[in-house]
């Protein structure tokens, strides 16, 4: 099954695939991640790709292909994945198109989940993720135990360099400019799985499970 999670910055596309891998057998592939990854290794791509980040803006579509055709092609991809954060706007759209032709794969749909913006600023605003475990949480919905410490394996929690509230503005801006015409590109292909975004977690994974179950089925 491949899947692919739409939304704004924030609307919970890292948190709902956190659910979704827990009952279906495919991986989860966020491209921010790997950005992020070549940002601490400090390679060419990821000094490159920062200077975007920072700003809220998008990193140049071949750099992002490039990186997005090896990981897909991966053995563990084999039995399917959910791209989160991909694709960002509709050249990169037509880019997974032809990249699924050519290799054999199916998109089966395309989950859209919606929330407001005054919501998302503050959900970003009060996001922490463990630098040991990537452990996601939140001074607001989802605080750990104690102060900057994650729960689960006693890492340090850190802020994203891009969720200041003028970056997350930024962001929400490239996504209504640039994102979101992407919801009528994959309604027209009868893809879209629209999911209201503003309720709890759980409740949330509930509905995405229950029409990702009838979709697929
Ligand atoms: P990326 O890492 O993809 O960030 P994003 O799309 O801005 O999305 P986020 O990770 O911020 O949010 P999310 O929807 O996953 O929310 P989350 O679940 O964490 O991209 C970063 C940058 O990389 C881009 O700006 C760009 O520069 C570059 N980039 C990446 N992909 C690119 C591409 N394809 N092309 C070009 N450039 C690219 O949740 C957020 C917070 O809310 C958390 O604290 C969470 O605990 C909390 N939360 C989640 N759900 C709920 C809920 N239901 N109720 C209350 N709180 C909740």
């Amino acid at each position: 099954m491949i899947i692919i999670l739409l939304g704004a910055p924030g609307a919970g596309k890292g948190t709902q695939a956190a659910e979704i891998i827990k009952d279906f057998d495919i991986v989860p592939i966020s491209t921010g991640d790997l950005l992020r990854e070549e940002v601490k290794k400090g390679s060419d791509l990821g000094i490159n790709a920062k200077t975007y980040m920072d700003k809220g803006e998008l990193v140049p579509d071949e750099v992002i292909l490039a990186m997005l055709e090896k990981r897909v092609k991966a053995p563990d991809c084999a039995n399917g994945f959910i791209l989160d954060g991909f694709p960002r706007n509709t050249a990169q759209a037509d880019m997974l198109k032809e990249l699924f032709s050519n290799n054999g794969m199916k998109l089966d749909c395309v989950v859209n989940i919606a929330v407001d913006k005054e919501s998302i600023v503050k959900r970003l605003s009060n996001r922490l993720t463990c630098s040991k475990c990537k452990e996601g949480y939140n001074r607001v919905s989802k605080p750990p135990k104690e102060d900057g410490v994650c729960d689960k394996c006693g890492g340090s929690l850190f802020q994203r360099d891009d969720d200041k509230e003028a970056t997350i503005r930024n962001r929400l801006n490239v996504y209504d400019n640039k994102t979101a015409p992407l919801i009528d590109y994959y309604k027209k292909e009868k893809l879209i799985i629209d999911i209201d975004g503003s309720k709890g977690v759980l409740d949330i994974y509930s509905d995405i499970k229950d029409k990702l179950s009838a979709f697929v089925k």
